[in-house]
Order: structure tokens, then sequence, then C-alpha cells
């Protein structure tokens, strides 16, 4: 995790970097820091807590410098502080560094650093790596570039980190391994940044740095380099984003505007490829794989968090639709129980950074077997995508807000076209199904418009339970996923412990817990298992649980069970999840609110996922 921010050039560099870490601050949030050279002066600032905390704690202090390297941590090793925060000095005091990622061997190297009488003013694993950076400069009297490449092949695990020198105030030292790295290409100006939403409003010219790649980066010229020494070309790209796609445009929040962005998301990312009035899906990166795709014996999905909802419904939908078995797995668990993978077995990969660590070293293994890697990915360029041998862009522009919500529904747009894709090529459901599919999927962006046209019940409900300390999710077939989805987006932000259940499951033992305080939110739309999610809730009731329903419109059943409902239109059950997500999604938003809580920063996460 962690937001990492560079500039070297003509303007005034601390504002650019600072402005830059704002737009990172979702990734880490722990504590923030600069570092500048001022004629052949190395200064660092940093303060525990937010971007904001950082620029009021500089007020008043020379900031000028044409070179500024900035972090925005999320912390792995050490508690957030002042002391632990980025960007660290060496011994010599002459380098800062800024490290997004572990470096698991670190205990070993500080063993050996320590033997040598090194000190250590924080408890991180990136201080340790930059004296080793020193340590490897200072006896092989070599070049700092020379001394970063011979460290970094003796370091295991995951990095990005910006380096710079006093006595080069020319030049940032940039390398990656498995955390993001972009780099802006300005006019006699370069920007550096985990993501490009820092970059964008400067240049739309990018190169996204590989692993095992180390860039040398000055302000006119930019050199790439493998750990082996080797000059590389970069590529360099033409980022397809606008600004305004990732400002507030007058919401409160970043969560708040994601929620209502839906309608547009949902419609960009069907736009062109469900082509509803001829029946038809047009989606390249599944049309040039369908025979691998739909001969596969079983399909493996995998992801984390919401993405790993995601997949739950895809199980649900290619099962039923295509009659391919499905198997969905949580990445990290995947990656480490040595599942078994044979050549041509087919992975789907969710997620919305497309740079989950978990994820991605999951992939990673999986590809080295042979597997196919089909991605499902927001962020355009991320390494999952690239690492993908195809793959659907969800399209749903920049996620800010920490909890995933319009990249969900595009998640679940992409994947409703390609299992009804698959299951047209492979003939497992009659047309009349499929047109009647595919006209379902393209009601969805109005469907989801009505639900957001009045949202004041939802407030109500919030302002009503904001004081539980639990909550009970329930929902069979299509919608228990989105129980799970409900229960996890009320703990990310809210704070309130909650629980998602297959609905039937809950009298093998959750049912204990029911008592008057006890909200339980039923995800109840009508579908083949409504009668007995009815039922389900009587048990509910009759123990004098609090009932919240997702209920269909029209429905008039549930109203006279429930002590509260939230309604959502009609639509066939397969793509129920786009619809009774919202708003399960509105309801956290509005209790993390009345809790006053920072919804798009909650405690302790970090928007991308980028440590194991
Ligand atoms: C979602 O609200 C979460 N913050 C989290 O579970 C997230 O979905 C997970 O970390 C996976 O991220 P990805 O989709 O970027 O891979
Ligand atoms: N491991 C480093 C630390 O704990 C970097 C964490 C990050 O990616 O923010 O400080």
């Amino acid at each position: 995790m962690c937001g990492i921010v560079g500039y070297i050039g003509q303007k005034e560099a601390y504002p650019i970097v600072l402005k830059g870490l704002k737009r990172l601050e979702y990734r880490g949030y722990d504590s923030t820091g600069v570092a500048i050279i001022q004629e052949g002066n190395l200064q660092v600032h940093k303060k525990k807590g937010k971007v904001a905390e950082l620029e009021e704690a500089v007020v008043g202090k020379n900031m000028h410098s044409h070179i500024c390297i900035g972090h925005t941590r999320w912390a792995t090793h050490g508690e957030p502080s002042d002391r632990n925060a980025h960007p660290h000095l060496s011994n010599n005091g002459r380098l800062a560094m800024l490290h997004n990622g572990i470096i698991e061997n670190y205990a070993q190297i500080k063993k050996e650093l320590l033997s040598k009488g090194y000190t250590f003013k924080s408890d991180t694993d990136t201080e340790v790596l930059l004296n080793f950076i020193q340590d490897i400069q200072d006896n092989n009297k070599s070049t700092l570039e020379e001394a970063l490449r011979i460290a970094l092949k003796r370091i295991v695990g995951a990095y990005c980190i910006l380096l710079i020198d006093q006595d080069d105030p020319e030049t940032i030292i940039a390398a990656r391994k498995g955390s993001p790295l972009v780099i802006g290409i300005g006019k006699g100006e370069h920007f550096l940044a985990s993501d490009a939403s820092p970059i964008i409003e400067y240049t739309k010219e990018v190169v996204y740095v590989n692993d095992y790649e180390i860039a040398i980066v000055k302000a006119d010229e930019l050199i790439l380099k493998n750990l082996g020494n080797e000059k590389q070309t970069p590529f360099i790209q033409k980022l397809d984003m606008e600004l305004a796609a990732i400002e507030k445009g007058g919401y409160d929040h970043f969560m708040l505007k994601e929620i209502f962005e839906q309608p547009d998301t949902i419609f960009d990312c069907l736009r062109g490829r469900l082509l509803h009035d001829q029946h038809q899906i047009v989606m390249a990166g599944v049309d040039n794989h369908i025979d691998a795709l739909t001969n596969a014996s079983r399909i493996m999905i995998v992801a984390c968090g919401t993405s790993w909802h995601a997949g739950l419904v895809a199980e649900y939908m290619i099962e039923e639709l295509c009659r391919i078995p499905v198997e969905v797995e949580y990445a990290s668990e995947f990656r480490y129980r040595n599942p078994v993978i044979h050549p041509g077995d087919v992975i789907i990969a969710i997620s919305q950074s497309g740079e989950t660590a978990d994820t991605l070293v999951a992939l990673e293994s999986a590809k080295e077997k042979g597997a196919f890697i089909f991605g499902v990915v927001n962020a355009v360029g991320s390494s999952i995508a690239r690492l993908s041998h195809a793959g659907a862009y969800t399209h749903a522009g920049p996620e800010i807000g920490v909890a995933s919500t319009k990249a969900f529904t595009g998640q679940l747009a992409v994947l409703s076209m390609m299992a009804l894709k698959m299951a047209k090529a492979k003939g497992s459901i009659s047309d009349e199904r499929y047109v009647h599919l595919v006209n379902e999927l393209a009601s969805v962006p109005e469907k989801v418009k009505e639900i957001l046209t009045d949202t004041s019940k939802i407030e109500s409900i919030a302002q009503q339970y904001k004081g539980a300390s639990d909550f009970l999710y329930l929902g069979r077939g299509y919608n228990f996923p989105i129980a799970l989805e409900g229960a996890l987006k009320l703990k990310e932000i809210t704070y309130i412990h909650a629980e998602g259940y297959p609905a039937a499951e809950m009298k093998h033992g959750p049912i204990a817990l029911v008592d008057e305080n006890l909200p339980v939110v039923f995800v109840a739309t009508k579908d083949m298992y409504y009668e007995k999610v009815v039922s389900n809730i009587q048990e509910i009731k009759a123990r004098k649980g609090q009932v919240i329903a997702v209920a269909t419109v029209g429905d008039t059943v549930l109203p006279t069970m429930s002590d509260n409902i939230m309604f959502v239109p009609e639509i066939d059950e397969v793509f129920a999840p786009l619809l009774s997500v919202i708003p399960l999604q509105l309801l956290s938003y509005y209790v993390g609110i009345y809790k006053g809580i920072d919804v798009d920063k909650p405690r302790n996460l970090a928007k991308s996922v980028t440590v194991e």
C-alpha cells in the first residue's frame, strides 16, 4: 500500500508532491513525509497522520526546491508515528528514501548492519534497506545506482522505492518489484507516482515501470535499466483519464460520488459490448479466447475482499448458465496451499486496483504452472492487467473511496456479460433465455438510477440503527454474496461488527445471536428462494430480531413482516446482485456518516493492498 510521489523539473516541487499525496491518500494515511534538497542540503519533513497534518506542520518553512519525494504510509513494520514515517535518512545523512512494500529478510540484514555499528531511528524494514544500500556504496566505493542494484539482488520482498542523494540533486532513482510505479513525462520535468492520479493534470504521457527495473530520473532524461544493468526502452503510453474523474464533483465524499456514479459506470461498462438490439455481446478478450474459456473443465476465480464477492456471484452465474464448475478462491490462501493447476486451466482474476499483492502473487505462480489468466480489472495498465493473458476492463473510472462500490458493480457487469457470452457460445442456454437476459442486463443502469432517486428511507434506517453493536446480513442464492458484501461494507466504514451468512445457514449457529437488539438485514428480492427466505424472516421475528429487508418493488408480504424495508426494481434473479447491493452500500455510508467516521479513509485500511 502507501502512496508515493516524486517530482524533478523546473517548477516548485513540494506543492506538486503535496497535491499528489492528497490524491494518493486513499492508499494509506498513517503518516506523511517529504524530502527535498536545498543547496546541497537534504531536508526531511514528516508527521504522523494525514497529509493535511504535514501541510500544517511545514507552514512558514522554506520548502523551495526543484526536487521532492513524498510518501503516505500504510504501516507494516512499526506503529504509525513520526519516527516511522517515510522518507528515512541513511546513517551518513546523505540519502533519503521512501518505500512501498515489505522487505521480508530485513531482520537478517538489520542484524548484519547492527554488528557493523549502524543505528536505526525507526522500526521499519525500509530504513534497513536504505542503510544496506549505504553500506554497499561505502564498502565498494560504487555509485548509488550500482549499490542499489546489488542491494536489490539480495533482498526478498516487494518494493517501490524512491531514493535521493544530497550530493546529486539532479536525480531521483526509483525501482520496483511488486509495488506499482508510474512515471509521467513532461517538458523538462518528470513525475513519479504509485498511480497516475497525481500526474494527469500535468501530462498524459506515462511509462509504467516493470518489476526488476531501475529508473534514473532527471528533469530532462529518463533511463530505465534492468537489474543486470542493461538499458530498457521505456514504453510510453497515453493516459485515458480525465482530471474530473478523480475529483469529488460536489459530493461530500468520494464514496457517495462513486455510489451515485453507478448508473453511468455500469452503462459505460456495457457500452459497445452489450449490443442488446442485436442480442450480441462483443468482448475482444473473451472472443479471442472463447475456446479456452468454454472448454475449460473447471474455472478458478481468484480475488480478495469485495472482488472475491464478485467472484462468488460469477460462480453462481457461470455454473447456472454455462454448466462449467467454478471454484472461488481467496488469493491469499490459493497461493500458499499449493493448489492443483494443470496447463490450460482457466483462472479469472478479479481486482479493482490490479495491484493487490495477494492476488498478484497467486497469479504469478498459477501462470508459471501454465494456467490461462483472464483479468477482470479496473485500473488500466495495472500489474494484474499486464500479467493476464487476456481480460476485460471494468471501466468504472478511478475509485478513490476505500470501500469498493462502483468497481464492484463494474465487476458484476463484466462477469455477467462473460457468463452470457460463454453460455451462448457453448449452447448451454436457450436462445429465448439468452435474449431475455441480454435485455435484463441492459436495463440495469436505469434501475440503479431509480434506486438512487430517493435515499431518504435508507438514511432514516441508518439513523435508527447507528448505535447497534452488531448486524447480521442474510441472503440466499445470488443474494448470498451480497449479504457478505453488505456486511463487509458495514464493517469497513462504520466499525460495527457484521456477519454475512446464507439465510438458511443461520439456524445452524448464528441464530443464537438474535435478540431484540440485533438488526438483521435480509436481502430478499423476488427469486426462486423467496418463499424460503420469507420463512427465515419469520424465524428471526419469532426471536424478536429487528428485520431490515431489501425487497422487490411491489412486494406486499415483506412490508408486513419487516421493521424496515428498502425497495429495488424487479429484475431476473441472475442480475439481482447489481441492484440489491446499492441500498446496502448507502446504508453503510449513512451509518458511517452518522457515526462521524471519515468514510473515504476509515481506520487501518488502504485502498490498494500491495503487501502480502
Ligand atoms: C473493498 O471495499 C475493500 N476495501 C477490499 O476488500 C478490496 O476489495 C480488496 O482489498 C481487493 O482489492 P482489489 O479489488 O483492488 O484487488
Ligand atoms: N514496510 C514499510 C513500512 O512499514 C512501507 C509500508 C508502506 O507500503 O507504506 O513503513
